[in-house]
């Protein structure tokens, strides 16, 4: 375990266990979906979790990233700006959002509104982590990987400050180091 790491919270395994299922639950609930879906990964938190994700999913797919600018330390910036926008066209696609993790749930809030301002058809939600506790908005993902409490989580794509993404579990980062 990683010395800035207090705990492992969810092991490499369990989150793939827990990828496999959700692949599985996707594609039931897409699979006489007359559209392809359009899979989009915000960058750059939900890369490890996307490329686990996509792998489990059996149906006609595509994927796209975007990359909304969000936090500064460890609290959330209370507004987003789009730093990367998608290369492909959202106008009447079924799209799937693929976050690591919801907090306060402005990030995915805001990118809903967008990308139904866009054309979109219709989004959904699905998050690695969920920190109900934490949410200052009525919004919810239609999957979740795993529900926390309200700790500073790193690892699996999460990062403090750019670092510990690279980690292959989910861990609590320890308080001296914020
Ligand atoms: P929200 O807009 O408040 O829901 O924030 C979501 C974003 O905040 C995530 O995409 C993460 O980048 C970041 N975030 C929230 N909680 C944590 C955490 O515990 N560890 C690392 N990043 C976090
Ligand atoms: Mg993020």
């Amino acid at each position: 375990m990683h010395k800035d790491c207090k705990k492992i919270l969810f092991t490499e395994q369990q989150i793939i266990d827990r990828c496999k299922e959700l692949g599985k639950q996707i594609t039931e609930d897409y699979k006489d979906n007359h559209n392809d879906v359009l899979f989009v990964g915000i960058l750059k938190g939900s890369v490890p979790f996307m490329a686990e994700l996509v792998k489990r999913i059996d149906l006609n797919l595509q994927y796209d990233f975007i990359a909304a600018s969000s936090y500064v330390g460890t609290e959330s910036a209370g507004d987003i700006k789009i730093v990367k926008d998608l290369d492909c066209s959202v106008v009447d696609r079924d799209i799937v959002l693929i976050e690591d993790i919801i907090d306060t749930g402005l990030t995915i809030k805001k990118l809903k509104e967008l990308l139904y301002h866009k054309g979109a058809h219709d989004v959904k939600v699905v998050a690695l982590l969920n920190k109900q506790s934490r949410r200052t908005c009525d919004i919810n993902a239609d999957y979740v990987g795993f529900e926390i409490e309200n700790e500073f989580v790193i690892g699996f794509g999460l990062d403090f400050q750019q670092n510990y993404r690279n980690l292959p579990y989910v861990g609590v980062l320890k308080e001296e180091c914020y």
